[in-house]
């Protein structure tokens, strides 16, 4: 297994730099600078890595080079090849000489635009001669499923193979994303009750992506991946503080109260609207088992929750 060496995050929340996203930053920076470079003794063709400056996407490039594949960084702020899914005109130079793409849509999957520019994206890879295309995909979302479909359908009899990537609940969510300055506040409110999730660790979605990304025998694969264990928010939660030391509490509240104080934080009406279709059905329990997709793709079983959390108290995220 890969060791986390890669696993501290931005912070998201008041927009200033914290200490580690300059840290994060920097790091990209350097591996985008080596990504364009080529590498020598490299294995493989050319990666595109689009989100690479993200949670999963950076994960991604942590193991290319570390395996010495050639790769380029896929987002707004690459150097060489910019992409924006915005500007599709810049699409062609990003994916010249491409043999793989490993795609996180963004701003996310529930996103109106998300099939539209997903089907043109895919078209445009088999167009410049790409033989492997991975989407980073959501469990139980039903916006996740139409931007399969747009992906498969764009992909249909151009010799692209295509691998989804199916992921619940990244654990990186109370360390990278919008839980984290929820964890750092002491209390984590969530419309989530007591359904158990089996959180999955970026760390395996950043396995099964570059294994798909590089090698065969994924092609036409559909992984469902989580972790080894299901957990509810409270025990999530509970494990955190255990591990931490951080004091830290789960308030379970109605999905009405949720979606009201979205709206009162200024987010726009359709945001909220979309937030709350993804919360209530990966939140509705059809979610709740663990999967086998991890061990289907790379043969043994996947990471627990304990060792995300571990790890990461380690690294100094969760400290204020
Ligand atoms: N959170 C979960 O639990 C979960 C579970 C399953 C699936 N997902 C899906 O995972 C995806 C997000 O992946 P992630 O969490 O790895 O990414 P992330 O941490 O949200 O980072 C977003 C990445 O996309 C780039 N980006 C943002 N806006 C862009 C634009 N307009 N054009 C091109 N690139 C842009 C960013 O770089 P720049 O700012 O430099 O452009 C960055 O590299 C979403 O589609 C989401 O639906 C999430």
């Amino acid at each position: 297994m890969n060791t986390e060496a890669d696993s501290a995050g931005a912070a998201p929340g008041d927009g200033r730099p914290r200490l580690m996203d300059c840290a994060v930053i920097a790091r990209d920076a350097a591996l985008a600078r080596a990504a364009q470079a080529g590498g020598d003794g490299a294995t493989g063709g050319r990666v595109l890595v689009l989100g690479a400056t993200g949670k999963s996407g950076r994960r991604v490039v942590g193991r290319l080079r570390a395996r010495r594949t050639p790769l380029r960084i896929g987002s707004r702020s690459a150097q060489a090849a910019p992409f924006d899914w915005a500007d599709p005109a810049g699409w062609p130079a990003a994916l010249a000489d491409i043999d793989a793409v490993y795609v996180a849509y963004a701003p996310d999957l529930s996103d109106p635009a998300a099939p539209g520019r997903l089907a043109a994206l895919s078209r445009a890879a088999a167009e410049s001669g790409a033989r492997r295309l991975v989407l980073l995909s959501g469990r139980g979302m039903s916006t996740a499923r139409r931007a399969e479909d747009a992906v498969r359908e764009a992909l249909e009899g151009t010799g692209t193979a295509w691998t989804m990537l199916r992921a619940c609940w990244f654990a990186q969510n109370f360390s990278e994303d919008s839980l984290l300055p929820e964890v750092l506040s002491g209390v984590v409110t969530i419309p989530a009750g007591e359904v158990p999730e089996p959180f999955v660790d970026l760390a395996d979605v950043a396995d099964v992506a570059v294994a798909a990304l590089t090698e065969a025998g994924h092609e036409g694969e559909t992984y469902t991946l989580t972790g080894s264990r299901a957990l509810t928010f409270r025990e999530a939660v509970a494990e955190i503080a255990r591990v931490s030391g951080l004091e830290l509490r789960y308030r379970p509240v109605p999905a009405a109260r949720y979606a009201e104080a979205m709206s009162r934080r200024g987010m726009a009406p359709a945001a909220v609207a979309a937030a709350m279709l993804t919360l209530t059905e990966t939140l509705d329990g059809s979610c709740s088992e663990p999967a086998d997709g991890v061990r289907r793709a790379l043969g043994h079983e996947a990471r627990d929750f304990e060792e995300f959390v571990r790890r990461t108290a380690a690294s100094g995220a969760w400290e204020d």
